[in-house]
């Protein structure tokens, strides 16, 4: 075969037509199960303001160093979204969405962009599903976004997950820690990572989620947040911990979990799958109390997570899921001659308006090719034309899967495939 000459970008995915219908069947449980949950669909442009993103994810978290795809056009800057807490609550802010009463339960499917290095379960161009509640300090709102998360999994059929919790604490708390844990590395600095020699400066907590080998043996051992929590921050975590053992969903405390934006505050989480590769994370999420304020709204709680679609196939695949019929039509109309291809073309409306799925050959050929055709489109009936059958009113309606034929006019024709595809 030859090469083709033009290709995807490095790790954008085409999504071809027999993976489709897994995805559609993928969202389909997430909208039904949104509608259990209440939650309200958001839809946001595709890009967004680069000051936005930098703003809302943080200066300097790598997503923003290093991993955005963002182009200067005429005077405005553009970012293909990396992610869309900071988007959502933008458009929250951007349309005055509090006025809608109560606090917001939105939720999200779509594509976001990250300039990473692509392997397996790591794409540039990637989905999530997620939810966003927005005006809600409650510990509730923590628990039901977890609860909504682990419904889809549950619906999809992975069962094997390690959900993993932590409280960043509040901007007080993590200051109180921020200076524990650098005056237990700083004598040690010259020992660690030359990156987490940068982050004791700038980000000291993401040190404990560094995978390089010389810093393990500190991170081991050093003091934990659960310890450096204030008086409010600890009552919301324990809240959030009693809450999903009273709904039985289990659960470990990590307090190396410190997520990659610098927007949390209180509960951070994570949904690990042991069927997954290194990129083991299905979904994380957590609060972001200050998020809203700092991109230009009230002071407003918010919680919510988001969780990949292309990993949840790859444990799909793993365990055997899959969450899609095979592809069929119900009737195929194999024709022979020219009259009877005319026929079909008026009958195959007449078809899909009494609701079955039907197509023909648009390639003239022979009958044989044609009932290949029907086989390879998994079609349960194919309806072989001929003038004889024109004239005679009758046709040939072919059982593909049982191979047995009958001859009945049109109408009987319908009454038995409309009402197997409607079953
Ligand atoms: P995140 O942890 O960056 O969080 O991404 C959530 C999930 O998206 C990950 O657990 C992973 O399954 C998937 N994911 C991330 N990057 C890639 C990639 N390059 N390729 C494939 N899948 C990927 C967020 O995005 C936050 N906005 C979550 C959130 C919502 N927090 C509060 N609300």
């Amino acid at each position: 075969m030859a090469k083709a000459k033009y290709t995807t970008h490095l790790g954008m995915v085409d999504i071809l037509p027999d993976e489709s219908p897994k995805w559609r069947a993928l969202e389909q449980i997430i909208h039904e199960e949104a509608a259990r949950y209440n939650f309200e669909e958001i839809r946001t442009p595709i890009m967004e303001q680069t000051e936005l993103i930098k703003r809302g994810i943080g200066q300097l978290t790598d997503i923003v160093t290093k991993e955005i795809f963002a182009f200067t056009k005429g005077d405005s800057n553009y970012v293909l979204r990396p992610e869309l807490t900071a988007p959502v609550v933008r458009s929250y802010v951007q349309h005055h969405l509090a006025q809608r009463g109560g606090s917001q339960k939105l939720y999200y499917i779509g594509p976001m962009f990250r300039a990473e290095r692509p392997q397996k379960g790591r794409q540039r161009q990637f989905h999530q599903f997620g939810v966003e509640v927005i005006g809600s300090g409650d510990p509730v709102a923590d628990v039901e976004c977890i609860a909504f998360m682990m419904s889809i999994y549950k619906r999809v059929g992975i069962k094997n997950f390690n959900l993993k919790l932590n409280s960043v604490g509040d901007p007080e708390s993590r200051e109180q820690y921020k200076n524990v844990l650098k005056d237990y590395l700083r004598p040690n600095l010259n020992q660690l990572s030359e990156l987490s020699q940068k982050r004791f400066e700038t980000n000291p907590m993401r040190i404990l989620d560094s995978k390089e080998k010389e810093d393990q043996e500190f991170i081991k051992n050093a003091p934990v947040i659960g310890d450096h929590l204030n008086e409010d921050s600890a009552a919301h975590f324990k809240k959030v911990c009693d809450l999903l053992s009273s709904l039985e969903i289990g659960y470990t405390i990590d307090p190396l979990l410190v997520r990659g934006m610098d927007y949390y505050t209180r509960t951070a989480f994570e949904l690990t799958s042991p069927d997954l590769g290194s990129q083991d994370a299905l979904a994380g999420g957590g609060r972001y109390d200050l998020l809203v304020e700092e991109i230009g709204g009230q002071p407003t709680p918010a919680v919510g997570f988001a969780a990949g679609m292309e990993r949840l196939f790859i444990a799909c695949e793993e365990l055997d899921i899959s969450l899609a019929e095979p592809k069929t039509v119900d009737v195929f109309i194999a024709t022979l001659g020219d009259t009877a291809r005319d026929w079909a073309v008026k009958t195959l409306p007449v078809l899909r308006d009494r609701g079955v799925s039907a197509t023909m050959d648009y390639l003239g050929r022979s009958l044989k090719a044609q009932m290949k055709d029907a086989n390879r489109e998994n079609a349960r009936y194919a309806l072989i034309v001929g003038d004889n059958e024109l004239e005679a009113g009758k046709f040939t309606l072919r059982n593909m899967h049982e191979s047995d034929e009958e001859q009945l006019d049109l109408e009987q024709i319908i009454q038995k495939v409309a009402h197997l595809s409607n079953d």
